[in-house]
């Protein structure tokens, strides 16, 4: 007997602004649309405990006003766990493909990248709160980042806008950039600079090979 099908696990990561959210959803639709079941997911988030998370790091000035940055890895870390465990892995396992937007190399380009926690410490507690899980593949949306930070200014408030510089989002990029080269074979880079329609279409034709095969791919 043929051991099950896994489901196949896609994460979309780049930094603030990068459209990885949209793309996240339309993709999910596109492989829906090609009977695939998919499970549309995002970080932090995506679990009760995840959205707690998301409002007291993001949201609530009085908490991320003064957050040690050991605390911040381990409450996204503490999110990304719960999220793995009722989530995520159920969801692989009942053959389902993951997309979601945000997951380990958001804590490694964050908290390793740009708050400096060092790379070693952050891979580790990456290991275990992922259950060692890594995506298949891992898209990454990029932009420059005064494209992203206007288009983030049109939504709501969060707490990287006005504690951060465009120093600090320009370390973000570089760190993605740097995990895309020493993992070639799980990352794609995809410019999202440019049209919803056209960073649909790259994503789009990078996801084909692993869903559907290299034989269907075009
Ligand atoms: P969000 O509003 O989801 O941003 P986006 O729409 O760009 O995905 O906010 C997520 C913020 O949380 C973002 O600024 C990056 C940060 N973050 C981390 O620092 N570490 C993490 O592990 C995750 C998941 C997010």
């Amino acid at each position: 007997m043929n051991a099950p099908r896994r489901g196949r696990f896609i994460t979309l990561e780049g930094p603030d602004g990068s459209g990885k959210t949209t793309a996240a959803r339309h993709l999910a639709e596109w492989l829906r649309s090609r009977a695939e079941p998919t499970v549309l997911t995002g970080e932090p988030g995506g679990t009760p405990l995840g959205e707690e998370v998301r409002r007291l790091v993001l949201h609530e000035r009085h908490v991320s006003d003064d957050l040690d940055p050991r605390a911040d890895a381990l409450l996204f870390a503490a999110a990304r766990a719960q999220h793995t465990a009722r989530v995520i892995l159920p969801a692989l396992e009942r053959g389902d493909n993951v997309v979601c937007a945000r997951y380990l190399d958001s804590s490694l380009a964050y908290q390793g990248g740009a708050y400096g926690i060092e790379a070693g410490a952050i891979r580790q507690l990456q290991r275990f709160a992922t259950y060692d899980t890594l995506p298949d593949m891992t898209i990454l949306v990029d932009v420059p980042v005064e494209v992203g930070l206007a288009r983030k200014r049109r939504g709501p408030w969060n707490r990287f806008e006005d504690t951060e510089g465009d120093r600090f989002f320009e370390t973000v990029r570089a760190a993605y950039l740097a995990l895309a080269e020493t993992e070639p074979e799980r990352y794609r880079v995809v410019d999202g600079s440019g049209t919803v329609e056209g960073t649909d279409a790259a994503i789009r034709s990078a996801v084909e090979p692993l869903v559907f095969g290299a034989a269907e791919a075009r």
